[in-house]
């Protein structure tokens, strides 16, 4: 079954595991070196602690931070407490140097501006409750109906009008044998949004020295609700030299995707992609085929694996030489090409974020789960606790 986010015995362990990885020391701690711990995860006593600046303040005058991780090779991924939100992630090319791979801002107040709340691309931010959409925001659950805020006509899109993504997180930054860190929490009162339960929310972004970038996230509730969180970082392998990624060449193992009506509500339907502009089950350049699909992607491929850590997307851009790998365990992937992206917006360097400037590989159950009792369920129940974990590690091929 793929309700992989249901703890078994096995899952404890391994949640068990991360925590004991992730010591989470006190501000004194944090500045100076970390004692080692009766469980060794302390990595050396010299090892540095992510860096903290400032990202500027929020419209209701907040200070919001920006959290730069860093592993032994010179990766770096920078994580603002706002949203949870990924800003920027540093890789080398084939040529060994180095630029950042996503889409985003300098500062918070990119993040606020009118034009981009009006487009709604939520770059590189936490997702919550329910990644992607809930057929006009409406479910019914254990007998009882819900009506979520209704952000994206007819429809409920990622969480709703006041998502996760525009929530200050607690932040908290560490280092462990994995790598350096960032705890974020962020407690959702019961009815917010519309959902039942309080939802208690910890993820955990680590960067490990193999240029992977896991995100760990663990809930748990007081009353039976739904959920579905993901990240919606948008990559661009050759940012800043290729205004789009029509030419990044991507693998998608899932032999089925969920067809869509006119709102991108799933019909249902799992339909094989063979034979069609969908089948990424071989490398696909991503312009290849896509002014044969109305829109451009914007679709949850089913993955043929579903248990345990596996593939979820592959890919290669032969500009920069540069790769991806994403693994999850979670059973869908929403790959979207930036299709509503028009040059409204300006990120880092002054870069035009235009149509297809960049992708998304969001790991996810399927959108609108809770009305479909055919998907795999998105249901946690009080007693319950939900984890699941997505890796994005970053490579290149000469
Ligand atoms: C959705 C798109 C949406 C985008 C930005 C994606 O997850 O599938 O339809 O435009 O997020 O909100």
């Amino acid at each position: 079954m793929t309700h992989s986010r249901r703890l078994g015995a096995g899952s404890l362990g391994s949640l068990l595991l991360l925590a004991a990885c992730n010591p989470q020391p006190s501000a004194q701690q944090s500045t100076a070196g970390a004692p080692a711990t009766a469980t060794g995860s302390v990595r050396t006593p010299s090892a540095p602690m992510p860096t903290s600046t400032a990202f500027g303040k929020t419209t209701d005058g907040t200070e919001a931070r920006l959290f730069t991780l860093t592993n032994a090779h010179g990766m770096t991924v920078a994580i603002s407490n706002y949203g949870g939100t990924i800003t920027g992630i540093q890789v080398p090319d084939k040529n060994g140097k180095t630029g950042d791979v996503v889409l985003g801002f300098d500062a918070v107040s990119g993040y606020q501006s009118p034009a981009f709340l009006k487009s709604g691309p939520y770059f590189g931010a936490l997702i919550g409750r329910y990644g992607n959409r809930i057929k006009a925001g409406k479910f019914t659950l254990e007998g009882k109906s819900y009506s979520l805020a209704t952000n994206n006509a007819p429809n409920s899109l990622h969480g709703g009008k006041q998502g996760f993504d525009k929530k200050i997180w607690t932040a908290t930054p560490a280092r462990s044998t994995d790598g350096q860190s960032l705890t974020l929490k962020y407690l959702s009162k019961d009815g917010e949004e519309g959902y039942p339960g309080a939802l208690d929310v910890t993820v955990v972004y680590t960067l490990t020295d193999d240029n992977g970038l896991r995100i760990d996230y663990t809930a748990t509730t007081d009353k039976a609700t739904v959920l579905n969180l993901t990240n919606h970082a948008y990559f661009n392998l050759s940012l800043g030299q290729s205004k789009d990624v029509l030419a990044h060449e991507v693998t998608l193992p899932a032999d089925r995707y969920t067809v869509v009506d006119a709102t991108l509500i799933p019909t249902g339907e799992l339909r094989p992609v063979k034979g069609t502009p969908f089948d990424f089950t071989t490398p696909h350049a991503i312009g290849e085929r896509i002014a044969q699909v109305p829109g451009g992607y914007d679709h949850n491929w089913v993955l043929n694996t579903t248990t345990g850590q596996h593939s979820a997307a592959t890919v290669y851009d032969p500009a920069s030489g540069r790769t991806l790998e994403v693994r999850t365990d979670q059973p869908g992937v929403q790959f979207y090409t930036g299709n509503f992206l028009d040059g409204t917006l300006t990120g880092h360097n002054g870069t035009v974020y235009g149509k297809h400037a960049g992708f998304c590989l969001e790991t996810q159950h399927f959108p609108d789960s809770p009305n479909q009792p055919k998907f795999p369920t998105t249901e946690l129940k009080p007693g319950e606790t939900y984890h699941t974990a997505t890796t994005y590690t970053f490579g290149v091929r000469k």
